[in-house]
């Protein structure tokens, strides 16, 4: 296998945090440093490139990492990084600090960024970790375990106390304009309803849901809707609290707490072979690709590929959540 002349690289963290990447850093610095590689980190993501934030990192460093969740390196979006200028000045640190090629972990828009840098002749190899599992081209990404954990735990305990009080409760999570999360934790908690950005559920369905789940004597009704979903959940517990169908209606919307915590074993080991995968392909001169899981394989995909197409969602699961509410 050609190996590329490459010494020096650089990890960064970028857009929202995913439990998941504190693992994928370790294993990019542990790789890069058997492959006899010098590693610098990025700190606070494009910010800190923009402002030639770099710390070389030893095996030292990644130690007592690996159960952390959040980004030890930081993460920040840059508005700066998606001018013409900005892109320039963290060209010019990047080759200052001797960095020869790039592992990005992120979403989306961090991913796209990195396409911007390897058109402009840094070797980039991406990694795909946002909670959302937004990013085509892979099964999963980092962060989307321990994050749907996270929201099967929180139903769980909202169930309890919907139960004692004979509530309906609506419960918001997080994806951005994508409805994995929401879809899967339906399905694992048996919720009543899950409402989607990628399919219109029209209001009088929910209420026909609600009216017959009181009628037929349910302790409750959990309603998961994804934060993308065309309706949010405060306006629709407040429209359904109007109709006084029997339940009283309460509303938690789980944010930030969903993208925190432990990363679950399953993050732990992808994002650990994530960072491995992303050092080889550098290595055997494989740029301007993404890791991504593809069954049990991982396998790189062209980031333009990436950036460009959108994840579809689920029907399968889809019709799976609306099945088993029944
Ligand atoms: O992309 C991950 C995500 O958690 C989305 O699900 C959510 O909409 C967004 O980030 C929140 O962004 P911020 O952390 O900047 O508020």
């Amino acid at each position: 296998m050609l190996k590329s002349s490459i010494r020096t690289i650089g990890v960064m963290t970028s857009g929202g945090d995913a439990p998941g990447m504190n693992p994928g850093i370790r294993a990019v610095v542990r790789a890069g440093l058997a492959q006899g590689l010098r590693v610098l980190g990025v700190e606070d993501g494009y910010e800190g490139m923009l402002h030639g934030k770099f710390r070389e990192l030893g095996p030292r460093d990644v130690g007592g990492i690996l159960q952390r969740g959040g980004t030890f390196l930081r993460t920040a979006r840059s508005m700066e990084m998606k001018t013409p200028q900005g892109q320039r000045q963290a060209i010019r640190n990047l080759n200052n600090a001797g960095i020869e090629a790039l592992v990005i972990l992120g979403g989306d828009g961090s991913l796209t960024g990195g396409t911007m840098l390897m058109q402009q002749g840094v070797p980039v190899v991406g990694i795909p970790a946002s909670i959302d599992n937004d990013i085509y081209g892979t099964d999963m990404c980092i962060g989307v375990d321990t994050a749907l954990n996270t929201i099967v735990d929180a139903i769980d305990k909202l169930r309890d106390t919907a139960s004692s009080h004979n509530r309906a409760f609506i419960i918001e999570t997080m994806g951005r304009a994508c409805g994995y999360l929401a879809v899967r934790a339906g399905i694992i908690t048996g919720a009543e309803m899950v409402l989607v950005p990628e399919v219109e559920t029209p209001f009088e369905d929910v209420v026909a849901m609600v009216d017959d789940a009181y009628k037929r004597g349910k302790a409750h009704a959990i309603i998961v809707v994804a934060e993308g979903a065309s309706i949010r959940a405060q306006e629709l517990a407040q429209k359904l609290e109007d109709l006084d169908l029997g339940f009283d209606t309460r509303v938690t919307v789980l944010g930030h707490v969903q993208r925190g915590g432990k990363p679950t074993a399953f993050d732990r080991y992808l994002a650990t072979r994530f960072g491995v995968k992303a050092v080889e392909f550098i290595v055997s001169g494989q740029f301007g690709v993404m890791t991504a899981l593809d069954g049990r394989d991982i396998i790189p995909v062209p980031l333009q590929q990436v950036i460009s197409k959108k994840q579809t969602l689920s029907q399968e699961a889809l019709a799976m959540a609306r099945i088993l509410a029944r």
